[in-house]
């Protein structure tokens, strides 16, 4: 099986509903005519990419754009967890664009056949895709006379945030600059310790409590002793309430690595801020999580019931879940087709692997010639491992400006983060303590930690700062524009 890491986004969608708010706006949705091809004269095809417009705090004279550079996933999952945007376009005057990303949501270019073969699946790329974003932003500059002179500032969370940060190295004479959040653009082979990720996962739980940390680490075995059976099969399928049972060693495999991603991405979500919006999950959800693993000398069964326990604290805080479904986040899973698998089997090489001693999750290597193999069997491509580094630079960034990378502390994507300040005087790293996965770019909470609150407002200074400069440049100045920094 193929060591694929979506961003937790599999399971992120399942309970989007619970964490999300509603657009604070009013949006329309334009669907923008788009080439598939954006570097050969040969195929002439089109799509239809989805656009989310608000012009409701936009002036009219020149104020700022607000792009947001859409990743693996429906449009609207991040338009709903983007706040900090929302909240932000009033005080900047700025129009909020939200584009949805080829291949994912409804942005389909050959509809239900764009996954079937690789004469239409080819033309998902990064290249692809930041060309779109230039269309359309060329396009929002003609269609609006009134944004001809508009800066635009690019946004983006995660393979978003990677987005954001390598069109503002492509493109620079079309945004003023990018806040790419939790963007691990060093996450590739030969720049990076592949135990990063679950590093940092490990460490999470670890905080809130050894005995938490234990049980996990121990319940890998107890899970494969159980389970070495038919009549452990029946058990673990009964005491875990699973929507199919188990019914060989590969399904148990299946159901230890939903166990396993469903670990990895709560260190991505454990927000302080309980989401009640629709369903209940409580604030920190980590810690509540761990609370149902007080002890990690237990037998293997009692160990597992408590495990059951855990797991129901996020699947099932509300009580209304009447099965667990181990295969929700297999392998493209709900997600729009395969994108993300193929797009992994290209350009994103996200090496990922588990091999050191105290590591939370079971030994895992991580081995190219492997995954190279599968992704031929699977898509008929082969990664090209290094592409993302010569495409973008990898870590030679010093001619790149204007991009503030932020990474949450406690994030396991901060692994492959930008951390450094020394790259060039205006590429600015931001590390939020305690904070999780694109947590700046999520709605202001009641329980927000001073370290977030601190992070957003430098984000604000430094973006206004940008705007300033630009206008300065071009010496034109909104009438509505408050050059006054304290008023932002
Ligand atoms: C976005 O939020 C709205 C309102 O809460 C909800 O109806 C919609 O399903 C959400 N969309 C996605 C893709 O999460
Ligand atoms: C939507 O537009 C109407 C009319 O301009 C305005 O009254 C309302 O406040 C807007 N809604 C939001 C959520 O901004
Ligand atoms: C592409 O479109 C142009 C202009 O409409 C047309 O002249 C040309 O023949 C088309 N090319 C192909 C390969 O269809
Ligand atoms: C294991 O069982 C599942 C059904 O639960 C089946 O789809 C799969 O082919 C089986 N795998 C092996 C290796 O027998
Ligand atoms: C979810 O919780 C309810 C209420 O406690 C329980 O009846 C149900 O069996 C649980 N679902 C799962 C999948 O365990
Ligand atoms: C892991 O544990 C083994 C045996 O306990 C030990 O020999 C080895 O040095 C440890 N490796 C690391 C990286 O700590």
């Amino acid at each position: 099986m193929i060591y694929l890491k979506l961003f937790g986004l599999t399971l992120l969608f399942s309970l989007v509903s619970t964490f999300s708010t509603p657009i604070p706006a009013n949006y329309t949705v334009f669907w923008y005519q788009q080439k598939v091809d954006h570097f050969n004269y040969i195929n002439n095809d089109t799509f239809q990419q989805r656009v989310i417009i608000s012009t409701d705090h936009w002036c009219t004279d020149g104020c700022p754009i607000f792009f947001y550079a859409g990743n693996e996933g429906d449009v609207f999952s991040f338009a709903n967890n983007t706040g900090f945007m929302w909240e932000n376009a009033p005080r900047f005057k700025a129009m909020v664009i939200f584009a949805e990303h080829r291949y994912y949501g409804e942005s389909l270019p050959y509809g239900d056949k764009s996954f079937a073969s690789l004469d239409k699946l080819g033309f998902l790329s990064v290249e692809q895709a930041l060309a779109d974003f230039a269309e359309l932003i060329q396009e929002i500059k003609v269609s609006y006379p009134a944004a001809r002179k508009s800066p635009v500032v690019m946004f983006g969370g995660s393979y978003g945030g990677m987005l954001a940060a390598w069109f503002r190295i492509k493109y620079p004479h079309l945004i003023v600059g990018a806040l790419a959040a939790s963007a691990p653009i060093l996450q590739f082979p030969g720049l990076y310790d592949c135990n990063g990720y679950n590093s940092i996962v490990t460490k999470s739980f670890r905080s809130y409590s050894e005995q938490c940390y234990l049980s996990i680490k121990n319940s890998w075995d107890a899970i494969q002793r159980v389970g070495s059976n038919g009549a452990g099969l029946r058990w673990i399928s009964d005491n875990f309430n699973l929507c199919k049972p188990l019914s060989n060693s590969s399904d148990l495999n299946d159901f230890s690595s939903w166990l396993q991603d469903t670990f990895g991405s709560l260190a991505m979500i454990d927000y302080p801020n309980p989401a009640d919006f629709l369903e209940p999950l409580p604030a920190y959800p980590i810690g509540v999580l761990c609370s149902k693993l007080p002890d990690s000398t237990k037998q293997d069964k009692p160990l597992l019931v408590d495990l059951y326990q855990a797991i129901s604290v996020y699947y099932n805080y509300s009580g209304q879940r009447s099965c667990f479904d181990y295969r929700d986040n297999s392998e493209g899973g709900r997600l729009g087709g395969d994108g993300w698998g193929f797009q992994s089997c290209t350009e994103m090489v996200l090496p990922i692997c588990s091999t050191l001693n105290d590591s939370m999750f079971p030994q895992a290597t991580w081995d190219l010639s492997q995954v190279k193999a599968d992704c031929v069997k699977t898509y008929g491509v082969a990664p090209e491992e290094s592409k993302a580094l010569w495409l973008f630079g990898g870590e030679n960034i010093a001619s790149a400006s204007n991009i503030i990378f932020s990474n949450g502390a406690r994030d396991p994507w901060s692994a492959g983060g930008v951390l450094k300040n020394t790259y060039a005087e205006t590429l600015i790293a931001i590390i939020i303590e305690g904070a999780c996965h694109h947590e700046d770019l999520r709605s202001t909470g009641p329980n927000d930690p001073i370290p977030l609150i601190r992070a957003r407002q430098r984000e604000i200074i430094i973006i206004k700062d940008w705007i300033d400069k630009y206008y300065q440049a071009i010496n034109h100045w909104p009438a509505e524009w408050s050059r006054d920094s304290n008023l932002i």
